[in-house]
């Protein structure tokens, strides 16, 4: 990498926007997504609009099964259709699942068909204002970002492990480096004080340290974990989450397409089979923490894993029970 492209990266903003993008497209090895995923399963959450839609999209190129899914039968089912409309002969389905819902995840999880699945790409996620109950009254940046991921991780770990070099992905933000790791900050059980940023960058930093946490669990197996951060890129939820920000950057954000390119490319990359436990933009791996007063130590991490599990109620022994079988 060059000086320059040193200099413009610590700027966060002149990587993050679409300039960054354009910036290390430059650096992508050709011929890195000339593949063919026929017959691969593939799960994209939060299909139904942004960098998930763009994800489907892309992978359908690519030939892969797509289970898009969504929370929202009408939204759900147009993107589908759009996909079908775009993309000759893609085989996308429309699954409906609000996967901060956690009985919800387990109930989809296992009514799946049988079969191996290939990738996992937890992407829904959404930055609120104000705090949402989910049904079993969790604060819903918590459920939908770490919970519901978790549970449906566990649920389908069994297909993930069938299946030869299964992919996991989460895709986190650029948010969570202002964030510290601290776990009981993610249970908002009094809705006044609650404040959305904070929030959605703590569930965003945990997702970063679970994904390095399955990563090392799973180390042992073909199933690799990732975490990927898109950018700013110009979709609903950052018009709907962020109207100030939207309004003054919306000239300089990423397209969908662009934000979704680096999780197209963790999933469906052959060249990449070996990568885990990493966090990536654009196609190349990042540092977890810029400031240095956000590293966080292990009993907060293994707090972390035991919390979230306790939470989600999945034993937090089950990756040594699965992998010991
Ligand atoms: N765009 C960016 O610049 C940016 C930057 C950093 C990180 N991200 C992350 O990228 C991911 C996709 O976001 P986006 O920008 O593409 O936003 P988006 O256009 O709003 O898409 C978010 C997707 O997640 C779904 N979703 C939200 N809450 C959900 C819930 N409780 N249960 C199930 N699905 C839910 C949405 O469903 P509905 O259609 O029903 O709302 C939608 O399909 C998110 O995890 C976001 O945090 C985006």
């Amino acid at each position: 990498m060059s000086l320059l492209d040193t200099i413009l990266d610590r700027t966060v903003a002149l990587s993050f926007d679409r300039s960054g993008f354009l910036r290390h497209q430059r650096r992508f090895v050709p011929g890195d997504l000339d593949v063919d995923l026929s017959g691969r399963v593939i799960i994209v959450t939060g299909a139904s609009s942004g960098i998930g839609l763009a994800t489907a999209k892309a992978l359908a190129r690519l030939k892969a099964r797509v289970l898009m899914v969504g929370r929202d039968k009408a939204r759900t089912e147009a993107a589908v259709a759009l996909v079908r409309a775009e993309v000759p002969g893609a085989q996308v389905r429309a699954e409906l699942l609000d996967v901060s819902h956690l009985a919800a995840c387990r109930a989809w999880a296992a009514a799946l068909p049988e079969g191996e699945v290939h990738g996992l790409i937890h992407n829904a996620g959404a930055l609120v204002s104000r705090v949402i109950r989910t049904p079993e009254g969790f604060e819903s940046t918590l459920a939908c970002h770490v919970l519901g991921p978790m549970v449906l991780t566990e649920a389908l770990a069994p297909r993930l492990l069938l299946a030869q070099g299964a992919r996991v992905v989460f895709v986190a933000s650029g948010g969570m480096y202002s964030r510290r790791l601290d776990v009981d900050t993610l249970h908002h059980d009094q809705d006044k004080g609650f404040d959305g940023v904070q929030a959605y960058a703590d569930a965003k930093r945990a997702q970063v340290v679970l994904s390095e946490q399955l990563a090392a669990r799973f180390n042992a197996t073909g199933v690799t974990f990732n975490t990927m951060h898109p950018g700013w890129a110009d979709t609903p939820g950052v018009e709907k989450g962020l109207p100030t920000f939207h309004r003054f950057t919306a000239k300089h954000l990423r397209s969908p397409e662009e934000g979704a390119d680096t999780v197209v490319w963790l999933v469906a990359c052959p060249r990449i089979s070996g990568e885990r436990g990493k966090l990536w933009l654009d196609r190349a791996p990042q540092p977890t923490h810029l400031l240095p007063w956000t590293h966080e130590d292990e009993a907060e991490r293994d707090k972390l894993w035991a919390q979230v599990h306790a939470w989600a109620e999945v034993d937090p022994g089950w990756t040594t029970a699965l992998l010991s079988k």
